[in-house]
C-alpha cells in the first residue's frame, strides 16, 4: 500500500500574485515548480494550506465535500499570515475546474481524492523576516487516497496526554500553516520513540485540545464533549460536521472546555469513547492514553459503538448514501 498523500495526479491549478494581480489560473505539471532559494515561504514560512476531499457516489458522480468551508478557512489562514488576498471564487472554481479534470481518476468508496490547496510567498528576499512577502503562488494539488491510518477498522489509536508542550503558538493555532506542523515534530517524534504512541493529544497545562492533525472529541453515553472553539486550535470541519450529525441524533453536544483529570475519568468508564475527527482521519476510535508513564484503556479499548455510528453517518452523506440534508455537497 501506498503512503497517505504520496500519489500525485500529473497536473496542478496553479495561480501567481505579482504583487498587483493574480495571474490567470493554468494547468501545469505537478511534479515542479520554480523558486528563488530566497523565496519568502523557504525561509519565514509563509504557506498555508487546505485539506477537502472529493467522493465519487455510486451513479458515477463526483462531489465535493464542504469546499466553502475550506475556501474560507483558506482565506482566514492566508489573512492572518498577511499574504497576498486570495479571491474566495477564484479559489473556488481553481478546485472545481481541476477537479472536473481528473474526475475520471477520483476512487470509489472507500477511497476519495484528497484535494491540497496551497498559498506561499514566494518574493525573493531573505531581509523581510519580520514584514510579509509581497508576492505568492496558489496552486492546487491533487491525490487519491484510501484510509489516512491503517485502514483496519477494527484498529484503534494510542494516545500520549502531554501537557507541557503545546503543538503551536498559541495565536497560530486556527492557522492551517506548515509551521505548526513543524513546530508538533520533535515532540511528536520523541513520544513515538518513548511511548510507542501513534499521536500525542496536546493539552497545555491539562487543558484537552487537540492532536497533530485532528480534533479529539469525547463520548459518554448520549453526551460528546469537545473543547469549544477558541483561537488555539484548528476549527476542524469534520468537528463541526460530527457534531452537527451528533446534534441530529439527539445527542447532548458540549462544547466546552475538558480537562485531562475528567478526560481520564470518564474514559475508564465502560462504553466511554474518544474518537479523533479530521479530513483524513475521519472519526478514528482511539483505544489507549498514556499519561505520566501509566497506560489507560477508553471504555474496553475497541472501537465504540457511537464512534462507528457518527463516522457511518458522515461517510453516507459524503458517499451519497445518505441525503444531505445539511447542503454540504458541491457537484463539479
Ligand atoms: C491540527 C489539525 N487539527 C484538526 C484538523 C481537522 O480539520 P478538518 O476536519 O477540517 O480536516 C486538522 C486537519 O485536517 C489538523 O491538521
Amino acid at each position: 500500500m501506498t503512503a497517505f498523500g504520496s500519489v500525485f495526479m500529473p497536473e496542478m491549478a496553479i495561480s501567481w500574485f505579482d504583487g498587483s494581480n493574480w495571474s490567470p489560473a493554468e494547468t501545469v505539471p505537478s511534479d515542479k515548480l520554480t523558486l528563488h532559494p530566497g523565496a519568502h515561504v523557504l525561509h519565514y514560512s509563509s504557506t498555508c494550506f487546505e485539506g477537502l476531499k472529493a467522493f465519487r457516489h455510486s451513479d458515477g458522480t463526483v462531489k465535493i465535500f464542504r469546499i466553502d468551508q475550506n475556501v474560507e478557512r483558506m482565506c482566514q489562514s492566508s489573512d492572518i499570515l498577511a499574504l497576498p488576498k486570495l479571491d474566495k471564487a477564484a479559489v473556488k472554481s481553481m478546485i472545481l475546474e481541476l477537479v472536473r479534470r481528473f474526475a475520471s481518476e477520483v476512487p470509489e468508496a472507500p477511497g476519495s481524492m484528497y484535494i491540497r490547496p496551497t498559498h506561499i510567498g514566494t518574493e525573493p528576499c531573505i531581509g523581510k523576516a519580520a514584514s510579509p512577502s509581497l508576492t505568492s503562488c496558489f496552486y492546487v494539488l491533487l491525490s487519491p487516497v484510501g484510509s489516512y491510518f491503517s485502514g483496519d477498522t477494527s484498529a484503534t489509536l494510542r494516545l500520549l496526554l502531554e501537557e507541557n508542550v503545546m503543538r503551536c503558538a498559541p495565536h497560530m493555532g486556527v492557522i492551517k500553516s506548515g509551521g505548526n506542523y513543524a513546530s508538533a515534530l520533535p515532540p511528536t517524534m520523541k513520544a513515538k520513540r518513548e511511548h510507542k504512541i501513534d499521536q500525542i493529544l496536546f493539552c497545555p497545562n491539562g487543558d484537552v485540545q487537540e492532536t497533530g492533525a485532528a480534533n479529539a472529541i469525547l463520548i459518554d453515553g448520549n453526551q460528546l464533549i469537545t473543547k469549544a472553539l477558541d483561537d488555539s486550535f484548528l476549527h476542524g470541519i469534520t468537528r463541526n460536521s460530527i457534531l452537527t450529525l451528533a446534534r441530529d441524533l439527539g445527542m447532548d453536544v458540549q462544547e466546552r472546555n475538558l480537562t485531562v483529570t475528567e478526560l481520564l475519568e470518564r474514559a475508564a468508564k465502560p462504553g466511554c469513547e474518544i474518537a479523533l475527527s479530521g479530513t483524513a482521519a475521519v472519526l478514528t476510535p482511539v483505544g489507549t492514553l498514556v499519561y505520566q508513564g501509566e497506560e489507560y484503556k477508553v471504555g474496553n479499548g475497541g472501537v465504540g459503538a457511537t464512534t462507528v455510528k457518527l463516522r457511518t453517518a458522515l461517510n453516507d452523506i459524503q458517499w451519497g448514501r445518505a441525503e444531505d440534508i445539511h447542503g454540504w455537497l458541491t457537484d463539479i
